[in-house]
Parts: structure tokens; C-alpha cells; sequence
């Protein structure tokens, strides 16, 4: 069975063709927006949705071209329906319902979380059921426990910005490029994670959600006195430093949530599971602790459609459809 699956909740538009009986990604093609929201520091929505029209058929043919496979022979056809930007969501769900109903196939809208909560079970070593998993990218920073394919629940959030969010905003203050997180991660590799001792929002004892503004409004405060003073700024050092909190504090509560579920196993999704220092991190906390961690390859850990094929399948076994006016929704049920 061939698998159509399109991904538009943000701003990149993808499209993955993929073999459930062989648990094989045959494409997985995704059309950046980069370099149209770079010149306003962040994602501009309007903008977004438009670069989506203009992107999907062309990255749906590519996929297609790609796999070697007929839109004849797509079998079941996933589409993200949210959360997300609405008018990006509305573009990839609308074209997908309306293609299955054209070559008369099953439809299934799929929740973006559970896309990447289940990333890791496209990889060869995956983890078995249950399992506690962190997704940390620029639109989230939860916690969730997995139960099953087509199980799970929230078990912590961020109370504010997201960790993607906090090195996209960081990065915007030293002027140094969207997105934030691959430019902060390479500047801090030459620095000093211990120059500066950025505060870490712990919360409650044993609570399990994350607040990174507070760690944001530190960095601001760290950088205006320095421009004020007229001083130099070490930007590795603040970029090492950032980092360092954002990373400590996402290992050790995701340790503390895999303990407090009782689990031996966790994974790691979003795109900011691609920063060598957070994957370093919690390997280390992880074997200290006697925990498997999996995390999938950068390309299935941010935005993609292969993950919404894997998901797709998952709740079109459990008899899940989407109906002609079944709506894209910005929040996700999943908590
Ligand atoms: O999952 P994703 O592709 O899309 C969203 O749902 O946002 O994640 C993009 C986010 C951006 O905020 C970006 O700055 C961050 O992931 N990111 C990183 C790294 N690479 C991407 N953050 C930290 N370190 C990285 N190496």
C-alpha cells in the first residue's frame, strides 16, 4: 500500500510517499520558507500560508517522482489537521481532502504531536509501547507519556515560549539570523557554557512543564547592560550559556518524567532534538540512569511528512476518516 502524506502547520510545506507493510520511507521531500520569514526575524502567517499554495502540488508531483509512484496508486492519503497556523494547516488539509475525494480514496487528518511522537518508530531501532517522550521545537516544549500508536497524554508543557521559540527570540536580540537555533548552537560550540549563569525555571517541585521567558528576559537584561556599558559582547560565551540552561533544564525533567511513569524508555522529537549538545546531554542522563533514549535522524525530528504518513496509517488501522467538512483546528486535544 502506497501512502500520500502532506504536512503544513507552519512554515515548511512537505510531502512524504511511504510503505507501511515494509515500514519504508520511499519520499520525503520538504520546501523551506527560511528565507522568506529570515528577513522579518520570525514566521509572518499571511506570508506563510501563500508560500503553501504556491508550494504544495509542485512538492506533492516531486515526492511522487521521487518514490517512483503514480498518484493512481496512493492508497490512503494523511494531511496534518492541526495545531498550527490555521491558514498553513488549511492549505495542506483542504488540498488532501480534496484529492481523496477526486481519486476516491480514504482521507485521515492527523494531529501534528503525534506525528512527532511517534518519529522514532520510522527508524529500524525503535522503541516499544510505552514509552515517555520530550518534542521540543519552536512551536512547542512538552512532555508526553505513549501508551500505544494511537495513545497518549500530556504530562508537562511550556507555561510560555517554546525552546525553539526562546533560541529563535535570542538569536533575533544578538542579530545573528533566523532560525535562532542552528546559528546559537554552532556560536556555542566555541564558548564557555559556564561564562554566564543564566537562571533556570524550575517551577513547582516534581512539576514537569517549562518556562523559558524568564531565561529570554535574562538574556536581554545580560546583552542591554553590555550595549549600554559600551562593552564587547562575547557572543559564544551567551550563546553557550544559553544553551546550557534551555538543555539542563529539558534533561533533567525529561529524566524525572521517564521516572515518574515508570518508564526504561524515551524519545526525543522536534526540531530542536537537532542541538548536539541536547542530544549529548541527555544520552549521558540517560545511560546514568539506566534509560534507552531514541532519537530519530534531524530530518524525521523537525517538521515532515513522513511522520504524518507513520501516524496516518496508525489511527486509518483504528478506523479513523476525515470528512469533506471536517475543519483544521490551531490547538492541539492532545493534553
Ligand atoms: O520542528 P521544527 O522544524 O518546526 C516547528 O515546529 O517550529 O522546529 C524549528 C525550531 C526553530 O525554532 C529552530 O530554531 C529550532 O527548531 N532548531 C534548533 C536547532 N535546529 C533547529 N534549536 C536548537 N538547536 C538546533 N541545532
Amino acid at each position: 500500500m502506497f501512502i500520500l502524506a502532506i504536512e503544513s502547520s507552519c512554515d515548511d510545506t512537505a510531502a512524504a510517499i511511504y510503505v507501511p507493510e515494509s515500514n519504508t520511507v520511499l519520499a520525503n521531500v520538504i520546501s523551506s520558507q527560511n528565507d522568506v520569514h529570515a528577513l522579518y526575524g520570525g514566521i509572518v502567517p499571511e506570508l506563510a500560508s501563500r508560500c503553501h499554495i504556491e508550494a504544495v502540488w509542485p512538492v506533492v508531483e516531486s515526492a511522487l517522482k521521487k518514490a517512483e509512484v503514480q498518484l493512481n496508486d496512493i492508497a490512503l492519503i494523511c494531511a496534518t489537521q492541526g495545531p498550527g497556523l490555521v491558514g498553513s494547516l488549511l492549505v495542506g488539509f483542504t488540498f488532501a481532502k480534496a484529492l481523496a475525494m477526486v481519486r476516491d480514496v480514504p482521507c485521515v487528518g492527523v494531529d501534528h504531536m503525534s506525528g512527532h511522537l511517534l518519529s522514532c518508530q520510522l527508524e529500524p531501532d525503535a522503541p516499544e509501547y510505552p514509552y515517555t517522550a520530550l518534542i521540543v521545537s519552536g512551536g512547542n516544549t512538552s512532555l508526553y507519556s505513549v501508551h500505544s500508536p494511537t495513545s497518549y497524554s500530556q504530562i508537562g508543557r511550556t507555561r510560555d515560549d517554546a525552546a525553539g521559540e526562546a533560541f529563535d527570540k535570542v538569536a533575533k536580540l544578538l542579530e545573528m539570523g533566523y532560525p535562532g537555533g542552528p546559528v546559537i548552537s554552532n556560536s556555542a560550540e566555541k564558548g564557555n557554557p559556564e561564562a554566564i549563569n543564566f537562571p533556570r525555571a524550575w517551577l513547582s517541585e516534581d512539576s514537569l512543564d517549562f518556562s523559558f521567558s524568564g531565561l529570554k528576559t535574562s538574556v536581554m537584561n545580560h546583552v542591554n547592560t553590555l550595549r549600554q556599558q559600551q562593552k564587547h559582547l562575547e557572543l559564544d560565551n551567551i550563546c553557550a550559556s544559553f544553551q546550557e540552561a534551555v538543555v539542563d533544564v529539558l534533561v533533567k525533567k525529561t529524566i524525572r518524567a521517564a521516572q515518574i511513569n515508570g518508564h526504561n524508555r524515551v524519545a526525543l522529537g522536534g526540531g530542536v532534538a537537532s542541538n548536539k549538545r541536547l542530544r549529548t546531554a541527555l544520552r549521558q542522563a540517560c545511560t546514568a540512569h539506566g534509560i534507552q533514549l531514541y532519537v530519530p535522524k534531524p530530518i524525521y525530528c523537525t517538521d515532515n511528512a513522513a511522520m504524518i504518513a507513520y501516524a496516518g496509517y496508525q489511527h486509518f488501522l483504528a478506523g479513523q476518516r476525515v470528512q469533506p467538512d471536517d475543519d483544521a483546528y490551531s490547538r492541539s486535544p492532545l493534553h
